[in-house]
């Protein structure tokens, strides 16, 4: 983990590097081992950026070439010496770690010995993430109707309700993924959800979760309420992947149930048509997991909404928490904000008081809905009482700079000008001997943790 978070560090800082350097320095052939853009700067780039820096895709400007890269050399030197790109904004110094996996990179660069590599080629088709990081293809895909966003227009919410085609029976699912319709529409969608609408005849009131409490509604603790409940297969939003489930943990779905979808489109200046489709990967046919997997909203909110108060050109903050009423193992990490989203922590406070951090995202930028997937065995399992407690940080001034108006007062809201905060866990609950288990195994981390303290 140490070495390719070593060798990550130093691939990206030499592209920052050396495209900061003047021009001519960059062909220059000294007797020191030279490093050039294109023997060592073209393949980190055709590696690790050129998937959204190519034409049609959803970053600003093509990084293919020197000519179109050079005149970037000093943003991306600031964008990746801060770590801001490629997106991967969690801190590695605190709480539980992701599984290195998708745009993190895996290790160093290739060293290259040849120059300029032969180009890579734009990608014009859509395309899973998850398929690219080895999963194969989905086992079913589910599209929503398209809507047509207008070259100018307010934020519209688009929410149709669709069919689950091909699905004969029960079956479990492993790995989702959401992705706009098509690649124009990779620059209007700005979050997808979608809600699992139940067979009014056969409902599935086990999908609905019963095992939080915030204090803000407690509609999950009766069961027949529950069959009126749409819980969430997934939630994607700008930047984002795929939702993995940890092994032996899934979500059901059944013929008779429907997708509902919402989706949050914004106009870009040009009409664009699209919606959005879920890749739905299965468990095989008979296999059981043992476990649900529910996807959590952890509010970063008291008081419900009224309780965000961001005044013009200032710092803020605000708090949530929320109570586990069951052993619970937290999957994964994806803070939710709004443009001006800060950081967010998430934090553990345990029955006996202690506290440990799970994870901290210290430079949110809204354009990157990252999801950190934990590794398997890093995944951390707290006991019922604990409370998980979010801490949001706002920058409503001028040095935010995806502020679009650091002079205006901001509250809780829809449009991606309001605000809102939240942590997207996907949790699963466990036994009081599956939690003893648990911390059997974990033992050993858990003394070196404590003794850190
Ligand atoms: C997953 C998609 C993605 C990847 C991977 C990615 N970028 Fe970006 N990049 C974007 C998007 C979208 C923006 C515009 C939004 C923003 O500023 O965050 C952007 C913005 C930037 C900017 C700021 C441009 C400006 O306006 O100043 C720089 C510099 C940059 N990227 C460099 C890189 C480099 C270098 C890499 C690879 C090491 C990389 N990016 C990887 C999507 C990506």
């Amino acid at each position: 983990m140490v070495g390719t978070k070593l060798r990550w560090g130093i691939g990206v800082l030499a592209a920052g590097m050396v495209l900061a350097l003047p021009a001519a320095a960059l062909c220059a052939d000294t007797a020191t081992k030279s490093v050039t853009f294109s023997k060592d700067v073209a393949p980190i780039l055709q590696a690790k950026c050129q998937a959204c820096h190519e034409p049609g895709s959803i970053a600003p400007m093509s990084l293919m070439t020197y000519e179109e890269t050079r005149p970037w050399a000093r943003s991306i030197r600031e964008r990746v010496s801060t770590r801001q790109m490629p997106p991967w904004h969690i801190d590695t110094s605190v709480g539980v770690q992701p599984a290195v996996r998708g745009r993190s990179g895996r290790g160093a660069p290739q060293g290259n010995p040849a120059d300029m590599p032969p180009a890579r080629p734009v990608n014009t088709a859509l395309f899973w993430q998850a398929e690219r990081d080895g999963y194969g293809p989905p086992d079913l895909i589910v599209k929503s109707p398209e809507y047509t966003m207008p070259a100018v227009s307010q934020d519209q919410w688009w929410r149709p309700i669709v069919d689950i085609p091909g699905l004969t029976e029960p079956r479990w699912v492993r790995m989702v993924e959401i992705r706009p319709t098509n690649v124009q529409g990779r620059k209007i969608v700005h979050h997808s959800i979608a809600h699992v609408v139940m067979d009014p005849d056969e409902p599935d009131p086990d999908s609905v979760d019963r095992g939080t409490a915030s204090g803000r509604r407690d509609r999950q603790d009766d069961p027949s309420a529950a069959i009126n409940a749409r819980p969430s297969l997934m939630e994607w939003a700008i930047g984002k992947g795929y939702d993995r489930y940890r092994d032996g943990t899934g979500k059901l779905i059944k013929p008779g149930e429907r997708i509902a979808w919402d989706q949050h489109v914004h106009a870009v200046g040009e009409p664009v048509k699209a919606g959005s489709e879920i890749g739905i990967w299965l468990y095989p046919k008979g296999q059981e997991p043992k476990h649900r997997s529910y996807l959590i909203g952890f509010t970063g909110l008291k008081n419900g909404t009224a309780g965000l108060d961001i005044p013009p050109n200032s710092i803020a903050h605000t708090e949530g928490f929320t109570v586990l009423k069951e052993n619970t193992i937290i999957t994964n990490f994806q803070p939710h904000f709004h443009l001006r989203g800060k950081a967010m922590q998430v934090e553990a406070i345990l029955p006996t008081g202690e506290t440990q951090v799970i994870s901290y995202v210290s430079n949110f930028n809204f354009n990157w809905m990252t999801n950190y997937i934990y590794a398997d065995d890093a995944a951390p399992a707290f006991p019922k009482g604990t409370v998980i407690h979010v801490t949001a940080f706002y920058d409503n001034t001028k040095a935010n700079k995806n502020n679009p108006d650091p002079d205006q007062w901001v509250g809780y809201g829809d449009r991606t000008v309001d605000e809102m905060a939240h942590a997207w866990m996907n949790v699963v609950y466990i036994s009081d001997a599956e939690y003893q288990e648990w911390l059997d195994q974990h033992k050993k981390s858990t003394r070196t943790q404590n003794q850190q303290q």
